[in-house]
């Protein structure tokens, strides 16, 4: 017996949202079935509807950024009970056997982890996301949402949280360097960048954020930045030329990757997470010079997202969101692509109640 739900669907790249009934399986004896507050906007899931990064398989919900409440689990299931606070991020299964999962590393997962839209599940199945009233997960991917973290905002840590706390703890965004405070650039002031803002902000670092415009500086002040440089002024790469030990890259689009570069002090790091659809050119000379560090990054494991949900909660972190109805993901869309949401577009999922099935 499957439990049917409403869920935003596309039919493809350029067919509007509509509202659909799917299909989520019988839960297994390892799965917990939530009942879902809150779906955050990913630009990930623009990209992948957009076919940006491959042809998507439609007709496709998206949505991984999740989070609700426990309303039923599996007989095995021991951690997680009726009414707990729970999120799901991009990742639903993996092999659990494998040595990236056993180093809590699912999102390495040697036999390739499951997707939480849009990839084959373990039955064959194309996953469907989050854009919906409720999900079935194995209890494994589930992570606990801190009881002073609302579901709006918290959702967004789900995916934007972990993809910039993962590498900020990796390349030492906490530690000190000759008695001072890391510099750390965050590249691009969207759902992302506005959380590695916070949370390096929160590592101790001295956190720079680097924008098109000047547009959102008392934004980036307000979460934790010491200063907001324009990157298309005049002048900006050679002003800043080895100023920083780490840069975040959060950019969805085409950018001088050398010039950015440029900026790393010796021996920096450039973690890169946003993913444009085309291919950057590099020249090796930018990492070769200086001894630099190009590093990418994808999420990070569940036991880590689990240690950043706690790590926001304890440092009073959360998205900043702009709540949404069901009707108006379409246009949503255009907002992000065109820079125009501080920070994130989270959909109120209660908005599916009264909605007609198409
Ligand atoms: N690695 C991972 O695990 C992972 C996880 C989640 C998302 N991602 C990827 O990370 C990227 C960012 O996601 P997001 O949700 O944060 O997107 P977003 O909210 O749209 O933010 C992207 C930011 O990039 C900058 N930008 C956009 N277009 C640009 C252009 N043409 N030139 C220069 N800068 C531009 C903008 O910053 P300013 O307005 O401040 O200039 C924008 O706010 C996406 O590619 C997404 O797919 C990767
Ligand atoms: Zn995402
Ligand atoms: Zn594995």
């Amino acid at each position: 017996m499957t439990i049917t739900v409403k869920a935003l669907q596309k039919t493809g790249p350029e067919q509007p949202f509509q509202v659909a009934s799917i299909e989520r399986r019988d839960p297994r004896p390892a799965d917990v079935v939530i009942d879902i507050k809150a779906a955050g906007i990913c630009h990930s899931d623009i990209h992948t509807i957009r076919n940006e990064w491959g042809e998507a398989h439609f007709p496709l919900t998206v949505g991984h950024e999740i989070a609700g409440v426990v309303e039923a689990v599996g007989s095995d299931v021991t951690d997680w009970k009726v009414g707990d606070r729970v999120g799901v991020g991009c990742m639903v299964d993996s092999c659990g056997t494998c040595e990236e999962c056993r180093a809590g590393q699912e999102q390495n997962c040697l036999e390739g982890n499951v997707g939480t839209y849009n990839a084959t599940d373990v039955d064959g199945t194309i996953t469907q996301g989050g854009y919906a009233q409720k999900v079935v997960v194995d209890e494994r991917f589930v992570c606990r949402i801190p009881d002073g973290l609302d579901f709006d905002v918290a959702a967004p840590l789900l995916c934007a949280g972990i993809t910039t706390y993962a590498p900020l703890a990796r390349w030492g965004a906490a530690d000190s360097k000759d008695g001072a405070p890391k510099k750390v650039a965050v590249l691009g002031l969207g759902g992302l960048g506005h959380m590695g803002v916070q949370i390096a902000a929160a590592m101790g670092a001295d956190v720079s954020v680097l924008s098109r415009t000047r547009k959102k500086e008392q934004l980036a002040i307000e979460l934790g930045a010491q200063q907001t440089l324009a990157t298309s002024e005049d002048g900006f790469f050679a002003d800043h030329r080895g100023e920083f030990d780490i840069i975040l890259n959060t950019i969805s689009a085409d950018i001088p990757v050398d010039k950015y570069l440029s900026l790393l002090k010796p021996r920096g790091v450039m973690a890169v997470v946003g993913l444009p659809p085309q291919k950057q050119p590099l020249s090796f000379g930018s990492v070769i010079g200086g001894g630099k560090v190009l590093a990418g990054s994808n999420i990070g494991g569940i036991a880590e997202t689990q240690e950043m949900l706690d790590f926001c909660a304890e440092h009073g972190i959360a998205a900043q969101i702009e709540t949404i109805g069901i009707h108006e993901a379409d246009a949503a869309y255009e907002r992000v692509v065109a820079g125009e949401v501080f920070f994130r577009v989270v959909i109120d999922t209660a908005t599916f109640e009264d909605a007609e099935v198409a």
